[in-house]
């Protein structure tokens, strides 16, 4: 089944699938989407405890979006991760690592076998240099839904890891990087999401971070704590004043006077086509969140 283009994934929420405290906080958070972790959030030990628990946490499931991040799939219990999280049915399954196309695929293939029906998506991190030189090949999967692609995460954690660049308050080593795989994610038609923001007591940082997040063109934020929900739902919900520059120039479009022209004046400001079919999504993702 196709994607719903303008399904909103404002406010991404890792819950680590061994941590039974904040799993059953799950039905009473306000964020678009869940990602069970079994990959950095749960140690060795606890790997295989956190796969067998995920039959029960889906029992229950939540009206949100629930995907489950998996254990690389070429290496040590990502094949059985990934079996596991299809038998549940998610909305999505989230690669960590991936270098190439073709780590996709290859999970592509696996779920084939299991799941003809193609409704399980698949999400990719991208979090290794490979990935990121790669990052135009990989996006380009999401041209062909054969492939499942739906979805990048930005993994910035251990893109600093692997690179060794400076994290800074303002992510300026970074954010070549982030807007590299905008463009991508654009190109290949689907969608992205930003980082984590470690420091989930410093809101204030958090809000901005979320700001330049959407300015850089992201769906939405990647989280590691409740608290952050709130501020990424407000960042990457469009703004009243936007949405009523959206419905003006729907509306002018609209008028008999305006019906064969290609460009118009509006409050002193020119206006094409392109502002109207950019207006028109904006409307259609705020009717989406329900703003
Ligand atoms: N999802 C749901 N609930 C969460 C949560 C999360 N990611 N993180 C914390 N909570 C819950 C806690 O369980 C706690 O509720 P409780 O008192 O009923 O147990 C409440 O929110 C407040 O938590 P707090 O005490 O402020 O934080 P903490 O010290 O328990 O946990 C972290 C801090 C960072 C360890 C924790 O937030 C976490 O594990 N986050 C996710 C990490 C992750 O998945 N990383 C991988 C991707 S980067
Ligand atoms: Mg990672």
């Amino acid at each position: 089944m196709a994607e719903n283009p303008y399904r909103p994934r404002r406010s991404v929420l890792y819950i680590p699938a061994a941590n039974e405290r904040a799993l059953a906080k799950i039905a009473t958070l306000a964020c678009d989407t869940v990602i069970i972790d079994l990959e950095d959030a749960v140690a060795s030990g606890e790997k295989a405890s956190a796969r067998d628990r995920l039959g029960a946490i889906f029992a229950n499931r939540p009206h949100c979006e629930m995907v489950v991040r998996i254990n690389r799939f070429g290496g040590e219990g990502g094949p059985e991760d990934l079996t596991a999280a299809l038998a549940c049915q998610p909305d999505g399954i989230l690669l960590p690592k991936i270098d190439t196309p073709r780590d996709i695929l290859e999970a592509g293939d696996a779920l084939d076998e299991a799941d003809s029906s193609d409704e399980v998506k698949l999400w990719a991190m991208i979090e290794t240099p490979k990935a990121l030189i790669n990052i135009a090949a990989i996006a380009e999967l999401g041209r062909d839904p054969a492939s499942r692609l739906a979805c990048l995460v930005a993994g910035t954690n251990d893109l600093i890891k692997e690179t060794g660049v400076q994290a800074t308050a303002d992510r300026r080593y970074l954010v070549p990087w982030l807007m590299q795989m905008v463009l991508a994610a654009r190109a290949g038609g689907i969608a992205l999401l930003d980082g984590v923001f470690n420091d989930f007591r410093n809101l204030d940082g958090f809000a901005r971070e979320c700001a330049d997040s959407a300015g850089m063109g992201f769906d939405g934020k990647t989280l590691i704590h409740p608290s952050q929900v709130e501020a990424a739902n407000a960042a990457f919900t469009p703004s009243d004043q936007a949405l009523a520059e959206a419905k003006a120039i729907v509306t002018a479009f609209a008028k008999p006077e305006n019906a064969g022209k290609g460009v118009i004046a509006l409050e002193g400001r020119m206006v094409e086509r392109l502002h109207l079919v950019q207006a028109e999504k904006l409307l259609a993702k705020a009717a989406s969140i329900g703003a």
